[in-house]
């Protein structure tokens, strides 16, 4: 009754229902990841080490007239502290696993019918994989590392998982399509020039590769400048698996490879040259939202090809050293882990449970930061 489960705190959060959040996490942690909405959250960071045994003198900066919802790393502080504050006579209920929980919610929402695609949302994170299902066969695309999401579906769907694809190399998180493939006897697809140097074997992506599966069809596109090896997928010629290098309110990062010249002009020619082909109405499904804003009313992170040309700065510009300038001032920041985290999805390291959780810690930041 004085905690809160995620589930219970994106609802409440979805419908406006939060007031006020109370993050004792240390400053460093909150600065570089905090509980977000659609909208905006007054939200304040007192770390635990100053709040507790000092609580009184922070007394004043807190709400009487709506419900506090504490939070801290794991939910052991803020239980105690949402304690303190209803001893205190505050309405205060606290995050139950704290940051760790939050970071393994996830919602899953069915987003087409036939083929029937649900769109598995990492809300922390922002990481969006798809499950489609035509028939009684299924593909995974991008599928993140708690692969029982995934398998578990097509199984409620009585579908068999035939092929798993990924849209590239992954920095940002760790691939679960090479577990997903290993545990359900399905195919695993990435492109050679993303995972030439991989410790495993997999089916190498080309240029105009058709993956079939049910009544459907998938046809490939290489699209490079976020990776070398970035692959779009068109589905029944109604979607468009856009990986990270359209996403609904930013382009993909062409910086992480440490050749930011070089992959900007590849991005640039598959913006301006190779997407050209795409119709305005293919739906566009992203790998990655940099923020719960860019969910729909209905939960669901899409955009068209055509509101994804006409919005964003970045889509704008139309000479290569232009855009190569707004892409250089643009950049946020390349996390160390990001190499660590390319190195677990080729292979070559097998971090524990502890580590790779540690990897992924806060979102995303595959998009640019500037993009409108
Ligand atoms: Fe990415």
């Amino acid at each position: 009754m004085f905690a809160i489960s995620p589930e219970e705190l994106k609802k409440r959060i979805d419908a406006g229902k939060v007031g006020f959040m109370l993050d004792l996490r240390n400053e460093d942690e909150f600065a570089a990841w905090r509980i977000e909405g659609r909208s905006e959250i007054e939200t304040i960071n007192i770390p635990r080490t100053d709040f507790v045994g000092e609580e009184e003198r922070y007394l004043v900066r807190l709400p009487q007239d709506r419900q506090i919802v504490t939070i801290c790393a794991h939910g052991d502080s803020s239980r105690d502290s949402a304690e303190y504050l209803r001893n205190h006579g505050f309405d205060s209920v606290s995050l139950d696993g704290g940051m760790d929980a939050w970071s393994e919610l996830y919602e899953s929402r069915k987003i087409s019918d036939r083929p029937d695609i649900y769109q598995i949302f990492r809300v922390a994170r922002g990481c969006i994989s798809h499950l489609v299902v035509s028939g009684s066969e299924a593909v995974v695309i991008d599928a993140v590392r708690h692969v029982d999401r995934f398998i578990g579906l097509a199984y409620s769907l009585r579908a068999r998982i035939v092929h798993v694809l990924d849209t590239h190399l992954h920095a940002d998180h760790i691939s679960g399509g090479l577990e997903v493939a290993g545990r359900t006897g399905a195919h695993y697809h990435i492109s050679p020039d993303d995972a030439g140097a991989a410790a495993y074997s997999y089916q190498p992506l080309r240029d105009g590769d058709v993956v079939s599966f049910g009544r459907s069809r998938i046809e490939t596109f290489v699209s490079p400048g976020h990776t070398p090896g970035s692959t779009s997928f068109l589905l029944d010629e109604r979607f468009l698996f856009t990986g990270d290098t359209v996403m609904k309110a930013s382009i993909g990062r062409p910086d992480l490879g440490g050749r930011v010249d070089e992959w900007a002009h590849l991005l640039y020619d598959t913006l301006f040259q190779r997407y050209e082909k795409f119709r305005d109405d293919l739906i566009v499904l992203p790998t990655h939202a940099a923020s719960l804003r860019e969910q729909d009313a209905d939960g669901v992170v899409r955009t068209t090809i055509g509101d994804a040309r006409k919005s964003g700065d970045l889509y704008q510009k139309k000479e290569f050293p232009e855009f190569l300038a707004f892409i250089k001032e643009s950049l946020p920041e390349s996390p160390d882990r990001y190499q660590e985290i390319r190195k677990v999805n080729l292979g070559l390291l097998d971090p524990d449970e502890a580590k790779r959780k540690e990897l992924e810690i806060g979102k995303n930041l595959c998009g640019m930061a500037k993009t409108a």
